[in-house]
């Protein structure tokens, strides 16, 4: 069967799925100022990258970001990616959580609009080398391409399996986190679809009004679609769903550890794709010693006696001190690094200041690298016991950490104070009387 790419005169359409703000709960408390797709990975906002692979396409016409956020929350995204990549962008809002299909149902004619020939679609907390213009020579006209990548054994479970025929790549069957092992081919979270995808999906919708008006009065929406257990699942074995097996860098980002992991993979792509925004000793006359690869925004303020990287992003007006140590970490606009503290396996929120000589310390969540394909444990925030997994540390927006403290494995929440403040003691009334009495005396018997 010829492959999309065949025909030049084709246009695509792009669509990402952004969740809303009841989504990114293990993100918490950096979501809670943003939406978790604007997560800044390698010094840009998360689906930055998905835009940035999508422009790239040949015959790509339009990007359209689907999701329950508030328009404002996106609105400066949309600008200013619309100006750098040149390329039509829009945001359509659903009027509540239509799942990973209901809102494509939903947009149908928006997406469909100018004829195009295949639509790719993207969840948006995934990270990855995407290989889009290989994928899109590799789809086969009229039918469902799902890019999968090979998992461990043990982390498959937690992922869409798909069981691929050798030779063809048919998803023979898919099941979406089965209770036992199934396959290790784990499903990436990018398909590219061809329009005839809307039959099925106008199916599993009618699906659920039936259900709705007969039996099942539950509150949720029943356009609320999920494509992987409501579409892939029925679709495989049927000739038209097919794999594109990535071997490339792939990361799911759903918490701060798996966001440090993933900005290390992305600043490393940049070696290649991107160069110039890598920080190096020329490209910062006078500037700090950087180890690896570093991103530092050129707003951002860095004494030339700190040592940065490896593995570090410096977001917009951030402030580093002099002697300041910063490896593996975040640093989000506006964070200020006082002198000589030190920022490991961390993620500071907007705003955040760490005082002077303060080690801020996290353990890092990477892959094991003994095992082969291992990816990263998105575990949960809190363990059976409740008690806080040991992960990454993340400072919350305007958070003053005081100097000569040691935050280690925590998650501090937005606008706090940590450790001891140096302040006026605030003495009662009284004792403040019988203080100021004590000093007048004290002067009246030494005159
Ligand atoms: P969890 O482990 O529970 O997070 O499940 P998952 O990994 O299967 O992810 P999920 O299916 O919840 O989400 C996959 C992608 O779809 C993410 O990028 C979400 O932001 C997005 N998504 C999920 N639900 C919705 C929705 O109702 N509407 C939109 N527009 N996007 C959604």
């Amino acid at each position: 069967m010829p492959a999309c790419d065949s025909n030049p005169e084709a246009t695509y359409k792009a669509v990402i799925l952004l969740g809303g703000p009841a989504k990114g709960t293990r993100f918490r408390p950096l979501s809670l100022d943003q939406p978790v797709p604007l997560m800044s990975i390698g010094g840009y906002p998360l689906i930055f990258h998905h835009v940035e692979a999508c422009a790239a396409v040949p015959g790509m016409r339009e990007i359209i970001l689907i999701g329950y956020y508030p328009k404002d929350q996106l609105s400066q995204f949309v600008d200013e990616c619309q100006r750098k990549f040149g390329i039509r962008m829009r945001y359509l809002q659903e009027f509540t959580p239509l799942g990973t299909a209901g809102g494509l149902y939903h947009f149908r004619d928006q997406i469909m609009l100018g004829d195009p020939a295949a639509f790719f679609v993207m969840n948006s907390d995934v990270c990855c080398d995407f290989s889009l213009a290989d994928m899109l020579a590799k789809h086969r006209p009229g039918t469902y391409t799902v890019m999968c990548t090979e998992a461990t054994r043990s982390q498959s479970v937690q992922y869409g399996c798909a069981v691929i025929r050798k030779g063809t790549d048919e998803i023979m069957h898919y099941v979406e986190k089965p209770a036992t092992f199934v396959s290790t081919m784990i499903n990436c979270g990018v398909y590219i679809l061809s329009p005839s995808i809307f039959q099925y999906l106008k199916s599993a919708v009618k699906v659920h009004k039936d259900a709705h008006f007969t039996f099942d009065l539950s509150s949720q929406c029943n356009e609320c679609v999920q494509m992987e257990q409501e579409v892939f699942q029925p679709l495989a074995s049927r000739n038209c769903l097919f794999a594109y097996v990535t071997t490339r860098f792939w990361s799911q980002v759903k918490t701060a550890g798996a966001a440090i992991y993933a900005n290390r993979h992305m600043l490393e792509l940049y070696r290649t794709s991107h160069p110039d925004r890598l920080a190096t000793a020329q490209s910062i006359p006078d500037g700090p010693k950087i180890i690896g690869n570093v991103y530092i925004h050129p707003t951002a303020t860095v004494s030339p006696t700190a040592v940065l990287g490896p593995n570090v992003s410096v977001e917009r007006f951030v402030t580093i001190g002099n002697g300041a140590r910063v490896r593996e970490s975040i640093l989000l606009q506006g964070a200020v690094v006082r002198d000589h503290a030190c920022v490991l396996f961390a993620v500071l929120g907007s705003s955040a200041t760490i005082g002077e000589w303060t080690r801020v310390e996290g353990t890092p969540t990477d892959p094991n690298p003994n095992k082969p394909f291992a990816k990263i444990e998105t575990k949960d925030l809190f363990n059976e016991k409740g008690q806080l997994n040991p992960s990454c540390t993340v400072i919350g927006s305007h958070v003053s950490v005081a100097p000569e403290t040691i935050v280690r494995n925590s998650i501090v929440l937005r606008a706090q104070r940590v450790g001891s403040q140096l302040q006026k003691p605030n003495y009662p009334v009284i004792l403040q009387i019988v203080l100021a009495t004590y000093k007048l005396w004290c002067q009246f018997s030494l005159t």
